[in-house]
């Protein structure tokens, strides 16, 4: 088998990209000119319409078709609501994740990424159209749920990851995941460079979904302080807490983050915590800089972050760096490197 083909998964021939790197659709971070730009490279990006309105979407999405003539995807956060359905802040966040689901088919965006919950009331729609459905999990037991609902695509989520996360690391998800479904799975969590790229391959996944290494790129709508401080923190700079949503998720730790220990029972269920704090302080974060107050999702891989650079770059040094990786391993051992021919 050629090198390249190595990469050429059965998804990526699917989605009609070249490359198995998918941009995580983030909340307030994956705008249109982030999502472009992956696409342009290569890779899938993906818009992420977590904080955004009904008109926002839209916009982001018309001018993600100004920049970009290749596919791109839309994040939507799907999530089961546990607080009371008659809360006045549930029923318009609720409804407004319904408009955010309408104007996604409206615009006939070809894959539509779950961040949380289980989208299966899209799927009968989804596939009518040619949908392609991908939902994250963080365990084996919640993909086969997503298996059996009619998800397309697996994108199981190691603890490493950056923004709402589960208990299991990603080396030891993403085989697990694996065995259990047929669907193609993409792994995430902690993978930041074309080692993980290759690693991600080893263990099965067909490609691989990162986020925070795209939080530090030129295009993310992030403030620089942000874009910066992530290049600053080393693994251990974050933390898992749910005072920004009610639910657990990985910010890098400051004295928002801090000022919530010792008071986790004050934090009140998703989505309300995430419109009377969450939302708030990530706006702070993005638009004032504000690194200490503010709240900024970052996962583990900040460690293997040391610069901001453009998306595409990113995506061609992942590519390169993978490729570099597995002609390594084949030369340590003494085997013949496989081609690098398409
Ligand atoms: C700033 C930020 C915002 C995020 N927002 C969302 C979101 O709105 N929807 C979603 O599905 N995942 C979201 N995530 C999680 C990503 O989709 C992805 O699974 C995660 O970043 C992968 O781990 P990594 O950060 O180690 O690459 C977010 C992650 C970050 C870092």
């Amino acid at each position: 088998m050629t090198l390249e083909r190595i990469f050429q998964t059965p998804i990526v021939a699917r989605l009609g990209i070249k490359y198995p790197i998918f941009q995580a659709g983030m909340g307030f971070v994956a705008h249109a000119e982030l999502a472009a730009a992956v696409s342009n490279a290569g890779g899938l990006g993906c818009i992420g319409s977590g904080s955004m309105s009904a008109r926002e979407l839209r916009e982001q999405i018309h001018r993600c078709r100004d920049l970009t003539d290749r596919p791109f995807a839309v994040d939507i956060l799907f999530a089961e609501v546990k607080a009371d359905p008659k809360n006045a802040t549930v029923v318009r966040y609720a409804s407004n994740v319904q408009k955010l689901i309408d104007i996604t088919f409206e615009e006939k965006i070809g894959v539509i990424v779950s961040g949380l919950g289980n989208p299966a009331g899209i799927i009968p729609a989804a596939h009518r159209d040619g949908v392609v459905v991908m939902s994250l999990c963080g365990n084996v037991k919640q993909a086969r749920r997503l298996e059996a609902s009619g998800v397309d695509v697996i994108i199981a989520q190691g603890h490493e990851a950056g923004g709402h996360t589960g208990r299991i690391g990603t080396m030891t998800l993403v085989p697990q995941i694996v065995d259990a479904v047929r669907v193609p799975v993409l792994a995430a969590g902690g993978l930041a460079d074309g080692r993980g790229l290759v690693a991600a391959i080893a263990l099965g996944a067909e490609g691989i979904w990162m986020g925070s290494r795209f939080v530090a790129s030129v295009e993310a709508f992030a403030h620089a302080n942000y874009k910066n401080k992530i290049v600053e923190i080393d693994e251990e700079g974050t933390t898992i807490t749910r005072c920004h949503s009610g639910k657990p998720c990985r910010l890098i730790r400051n004295k928002f983050t801090d000022s919530w220990i010792g008071r986790e029972a004050e934090i009140k269920p998703f989505p309300i915590q995430s419109v009377e704090y969450g939302f708030p302080l990530a706006e702070k974060a993005r638009y004032d800089g504000e690194i200490e107050e503010g709240g900024m999702a970052c996962g583990q891989s900040a460690g293997l972050i040391d610069s901001i650079k453009p998306a595409g770059q990113i995506v061609r040094e992942v590519m390169a760096q993978a490729r570099e990786a597995f002609e390594s391993c084949f030369v340590a051992r003494g085997d013949a490197a496989p081609s690098r021919a398409a």
